[in-house]
């Protein structure tokens, strides 16, 4: 086959905070949410073709499922509806991201599918534009348009990026399995708060101090995903023991983090992780959302 028109990697996100602050009326939670990108990259290949939409999954943790319920489906379709283009293109995607993780990979190849569209097509949506779009896909997709670190309000889509915060390296560690996030919101375990911590972390952020970021972490759905799966508990009790400066669930989880001091603490620490669980990545923190690859 020709060369995709198009090839962009996107990457996978932790959350430095995560705060419920209520339950809501059409079934969504208010948060307050501290966003981070981080190097585990999923690829995309766009090929424009006459008719249809087509997608084919070349490598992936686990099956994939490539029916029109796929989130870069449903982006490329909302995308030729709004812009009023008929509907013809191939994407093929490289899947490093883990499926139901707490990582975001399916709002990410979401988002990177509308980015990727709105190039490829010259449709010169602006960014609030394709934040709108992005919002209607899941509650985490418009910050994938950007990247890097953001706060999210409302049901996390309103999106304000912050400066670039000095590269932390992180421990990515997975149990094998998944956790369904509307099992998780709906567990009646979240801890509500007020949304201080996650306005807070801007200042923890900001300064090169790794034990003041380790001690600001937060995240109201780590007491849900422990009651569900009670390995991801053990997870972060062996990150902190194998020397990471905190360690927290990452959104929804069953994903955990551990906070490093530098490159070198962050591999001793996954060394010693391998033992007890079955995925561990070393990942630094990135300053961008999806990037075209040459
Ligand atoms: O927006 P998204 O499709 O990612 O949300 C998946 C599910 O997670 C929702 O159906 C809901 O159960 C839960 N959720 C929530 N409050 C949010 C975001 C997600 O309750 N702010």
């Amino acid at each position: 086959m020709s060369a995709p028109a198009l090839k962009v990697k996107t990457p996978a996100k932790v959350n430095w905070a995560l705060e419920v602050l209520r339950r809501r009326d059409d079934g969504f939670h208010e948060l307050a949410l501290v966003f981070q990108a981080v190097g585990l990259w999923d690829e995309l290949s766009f090929w424009k073709k006459a008719s249809g939409l087509e997608l084919a999954v070349l490598e992936s943790p686990v099956p994939l499922g490539t029916d029109p319920s796929n989130l870069v489906l449903r982006a490329a379709r909302l995308f030729f509806e709004a812009a009023g283009l008929p509907e013809g293109l191939r994407v093929e995607l490289t899947k490093r991201i883990p499926v139901a993780a707490g990582l975001g990979g399916g709002s990410s190849d979401a988002a990177a599918t509308l980015w990727a569209l709105n190039r490829l097509y010259g449709t010169d949506f602006s960014l609030a534009q394709l934040r709108h779009l992005g919002a209607q896909l899941g509650s985490d997709v418009p910050f994938f348009l950007t990247g890097g670190t953001a706060l999210g309000l409302g049901r996390g889509e309103q999106v304000t990026p912050w400066d670039p915060a000095p590269t932390r390296w992180l421990v990515l560690v997975k149990p094998q399995e998944g956790l369904s996030t509307p099992a998780v919101y709906g567990s009646g375990r979240a801890a509500f708060s007020t949304g201080e911590k996650a306005l807070g972390m801007k200042a923890a952020l900001t300064g090169g101090n790794g034990p003041l970021l380790a001690a600001s972490l937060f995240n109201s759905l780590e007491p849900a995903a422990f009651h569900l799966l009670p390995e991801v508990e053990a997870l972060k009790n062996g990150l902190l023991r194998a020397g990471a400066l905190g360690a927290l669930v990452s959104g929804s989880g069953p994903t955990v983090f551990g906070l490093a001091a530098d490159e070198a603490a962050a591999r001793a620490v996954a060394e010693k992780m391998r033992t007890l669980a079955p995925t561990v990545w070393v990942v630094p923190t990135v300053a961008e959302g999806p990037r075209i690859v040459p």
